[in-house]
């Protein structure tokens, strides 16, 4: 097969097109050249590929995305159907999905905020101690990233609700189908979203599902910026209804530099690096997929159009 790989994101797309030679040695690899026409291509491996993808390999079958998130392809002019699109599961994002999480519920529920705050004044002045019935992390989708933060949050005896289309099962915690999300909130404390991003799910991180939310409640979104209403967000913290934030995907990013979350004391942001797909992992399943269906073999990880992920 002949794969192009196309990413405007890579600071070094070179060391990705040698890793990914280095692992299909019976198949050619090539760097996307906005310059020089092909039209062989029969797969590319993209991150946020150029707009002029489509119209330029017309030939495309494959397309693997570096990440596990496919709704800015989905979106892209000239996809067709005929093309096959196959995420990333995992690849070394989901244990850093969980690691994010634990991060911020720990730091609230364990009042290491308040503690630094303290040291600022050299105040040494221990607060209450913690009550994890108190802590109950709600985890909205119970995929590849959702599960695992799950069980991370579990496997420290957080209390731990998970809210799905299915109501797939996650063990150690409580599980919630779709018709089960207004019992899901009532119990949750600490919010966390791993939803994909999908018709459905645009902008469900809103007022009205925050009013649902345990009182003092916190919200880690590390899915996508447009999961979230922001005006919502803030106006909820600025009531009291909720207690903070931390926040990893944004609508417009990089996150502008006049947006009131960068200078707000209850919102912590980090710049979409809460999974980062690993170099070595991501070439390794890539390369074992391109593998398989250059063989004629089943592969994992193909997006349903029809639902969006
Ligand atoms: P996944 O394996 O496809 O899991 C998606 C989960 O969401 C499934 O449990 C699915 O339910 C559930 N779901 C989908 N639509 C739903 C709806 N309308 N209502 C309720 N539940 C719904 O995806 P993943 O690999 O866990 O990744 C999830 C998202 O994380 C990605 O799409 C991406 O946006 C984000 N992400 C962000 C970063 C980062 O660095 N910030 C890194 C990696 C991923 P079923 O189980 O019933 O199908
Ligand atoms: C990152 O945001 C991903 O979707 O993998």
């Amino acid at each position: 097969m002949e794969i192009v790989f196309a990413s405007r994101h890579e600071s070094n797309p070179l060391e990705w097109v040698r890793a990914l030679q280095a692992a299909l040695p019976d198949h050619r690899v090539r760097l996307w050249d906005d310059e020089e026409p092909s039209g062989r291509a029969d797969a590319a491996v993209v991150w946020a590929p150029p707009a002029g993808l489509f119209d330029r390999e017309p030939g495309l079958k494959y397309l693997f995305n570096l990440g596990a998130g496919v709704d800015a392809l989905l979106h892209m002019p000239g996809l067709s159907d005929r093309i096959t699109l196959v995420r990333m599961e995992d690849g070394g994002m989901a244990v850093q999905m969980a690691e994010y999480v634990l991060h911020y519920l720990i730091r609230e529920s364990r009042d290491l905020g308040r503690y630094a705050a303290q040291q600022a004044q050299a105040r040494w002045q221990p607060l209450a101690d913690i009550d994890r019935s108190a802590w109950t992390v709600g985890v909205m989708g119970a995929g590849v990233m959702g599960a695992r933060v799950a069980q991370a949050c579990a496997a420290l005896e957080y209390p731990v609700a998970v809210w799905s289309r299915s109501g797939r099962p996650v063990a150690g915690t409580e599980s919630f189908g779709r018709d089960g999300l207004a019992d899901f909130l009532a119990r949750t404390r600490v919010l966390v979203n791993v939803l994909p991003l999908t018709g459905d799910t645009r902008g469900i991180l809103c007022r009205s599902l925050f009013q649902q939310l345990r009182p003092d409640a916190y919200l880690i979104n590390i899915a996508r910026g447009d999961h979230l209403v922001a005006e919502d967000l803030l106006a909820c913290l600025d009531e009291g209804r909720l207690r903070g934030a931390a926040l990893d995907a944004f609508s417009q990013e990089p996150l502008p530099p006049d947006h009131p979350f960068w200078h707000d004391a209850r919102i912590q942001v980090t710049p979409h690096v809460a999974g980062a797909s690993l170099m070595d992992l991501t070439v390794r399943q890539i390369a074992g997929k391109i593998d398989a269906v250059a063989q004629g073999q089943p592969i994992t990880g193909i997006v349903d159009r029809a639902r969006q992920y």
